[in-house]
């Protein structure tokens, strides 16, 4: 059995403008101790595609799918309480901007000790004590005895996230869903981040969503690539195959965008002409045809559905050939 399941996902807003069709035909699965990293420019459905996993979306928000679980949980339709037992338990989060999302008012013991109170109520607070020193030392935070009195506005960009990794992985979680979590921070910070999360993926067996607006960051860490383009899957295979030969034109001019990746670093760096479709006047066809350099005249008029291949998906008519 898959850890998760979303089949048909379609994420709707009720705007001033009327409703708006954020995400369909949002379809994946995710296995134990699995990486999928999620890329695509931004506003195009990343963040709110997870928000829906974790239960997180505003009240303007209508959520449908044909399933959506997590863990054996049928995740349509279940309570506040059942939400608040899922997150921060079996399923850890982190977002963009660590030192906003830390309580300024805690100190990083008190942070990470509301966690374990509230879904490890068996503990002891010697014992939670005693499991805050260690999860401190299991992120990489450097004699963590005098951590525990800092408040957030003592600690570093870098050491703020470790503290949100930190209550994150409090309680094992079996998925841990980072959007973003190295954006906000520098290149090096970046860097030892990514390392950590993956060293903490491998420990704990974690399955890992990943999300980020760039395919360099996902491409080392990741076992699977999944790309979204105006709410869209538009592309998903293993990473490595993804890397090689991207079939979607978008995903290629993705990577087309990443120097290390550009063929001759003498040229100006590629970036996809245009801009993505307005959601409230969604085109007919493919939603990327406006912008790209391999439509055909039937693109405009026909929406392409998922083709599926072993391995492989993609939502185009007129694929680019396989390397
Ligand atoms: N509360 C809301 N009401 C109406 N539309 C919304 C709401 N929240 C998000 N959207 C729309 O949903 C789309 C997807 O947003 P989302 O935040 O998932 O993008 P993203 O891919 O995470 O982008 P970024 O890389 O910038 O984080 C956007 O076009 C956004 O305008
Ligand atoms: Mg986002």
């Amino acid at each position: 059995m898959s850890l998760l399941v979303a089949k048909n996902l379609q994420i709707q807003f009720q705007t001033k403008k009327g409703i708006i069709t954020a995400v369909r035909d949002v379809s994946f699965t995710i296995e134990e101790g699995e990486t999928l990293g999620v890329v695509g420019e931004s506003g195009c459905g990343k963040s709110i595609t997870n928000m829906a996993l974790m239960g997180l979306l505003p009240e303007n928000a209508i959520v449908t799918a044909d399933e959506l679980s997590f863990n054996g949980v049928n995740l349509l339709g279940i309570s506040e309480k059942q939400w608040q037992d899922i997150r921060g338990g079996k399923m850890g989060m982190i977002f963009q901007d660590p030192m906003n999302s830390l309580n300024p008012c805690y100190t990083v013991e008190d942070q990470i000790d509301e966690v374990l109170r509230i879904h490890c109520p068996e503990m002891s607070k010697h014992q939670r004590h005693e499991k805050i020193l260690s999860l401190l030392l299991d992120v990489g935070i450097p004699a963590p005895k005098e951590r525990l009195k800092a408040y957030p506005h003592e600690l570093s960009g870098g050491m703020s996230q470790r503290i949100m990794i930190a209550m994150a992985i409090a309680c094992n979680p079996k998925l841990l869903i980072a959007d973003e979590p190295t954006t906000a921070l520098d290149v090096t910070v970046q860097q030892q981040i990514l390392e950590l999360i993956e060293k903490l993926q491998v420990e704990h067996n974690m399955s890992v969503i990943f999300v980020s607006h760039d395919l360099s960051v996902v491409k080392d860490i990741t076992k699977k690539i999944q790309v979204m383009y105006a709410g869209e899957i538009i592309e998903s295979g293993l990473t490595k195959d993804i890397i090689e030969s991207p079939q979607h034109p978008y995903t290629k001019g993705l990577l087309d965008s990443i120097p290390s990746f550009h063929e001759s670093k003498d040229d100006e760096l590629f970036s996809i002409p245009g801009l993505v479709p307005d959601l409230h006047a969604r085109p007919q066809g493919c939603q990327f045809e406006g912008r790209c350099f391999h439509r055909k005249d039937d693109c405009q008029s026909k929406w392409p559905l998922l083709e599926k291949a072993t391995d492989r998906v993609y939502r185009c008519h007129y694929p680019l050939e396989k390397k």
